[in-house]
């Protein structure tokens, strides 16, 4: 009697497991494909960005503020300047790159969502 229910269940599990390729499988992930200009600036981004506006490993400090489509109010005009002159604490880019270039970082970060809020701290 066991033995003839496990040996259904295997053969369950085998028509199971040839189904599985021919399900629909699930959306990589909620993003949509970025477009040409979108990939191209995120190279230039991973390029020339990523070493301050992400963290590099999870204990050490990141230099500058996280970027997402909410940065400066999601303001493209604003982006293109802050990337071209710079701020204090960060070089322009206008020398480094061709306004092409950094219209495509802008539409890259357009593409990055707004970071969860982070959790409330009690001291
Ligand atoms: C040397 C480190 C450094 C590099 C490299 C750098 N940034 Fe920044 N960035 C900063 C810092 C720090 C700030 C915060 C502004 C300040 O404190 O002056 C900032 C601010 C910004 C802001 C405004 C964000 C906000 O919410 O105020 C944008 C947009 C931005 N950077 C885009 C870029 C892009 C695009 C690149 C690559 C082309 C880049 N940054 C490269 C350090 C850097």
């Amino acid at each position: 009697m066991q033995r003839e229910s496990m040996k259904r269940n295997g053969a369950r599990l085998a028509f199971l497991a040839a189904l599985w390729p021919l399900l629909p499988a699930p959306p990589a992930s909620s993003q949509p494909a970025l477009s040409e200009t979108q990939l191209l600036g995120m190279r230039l981004f991973n390029q020339s960005c990523r070493v301050c506006h992400t963290k590099p490993q999870l204990t050490s400090p990141q230099y500058g503020p996280v970027l997402s489509k909410d940065s400066l109010g999601g303001q493209d005009g604003v982006m293109r300047e802050v990337i071209s002159n710079g701020t204090p604490r960060m070089p322009g880019f206008k020398y480094h790159f061709e306004p092409a270039q950094t219209d495509a970082i802008v539409a890259y970060i357009k593409t990055v969502p707004a970071p969860a809020p982070a959790p409330a701290t009690t001291r």
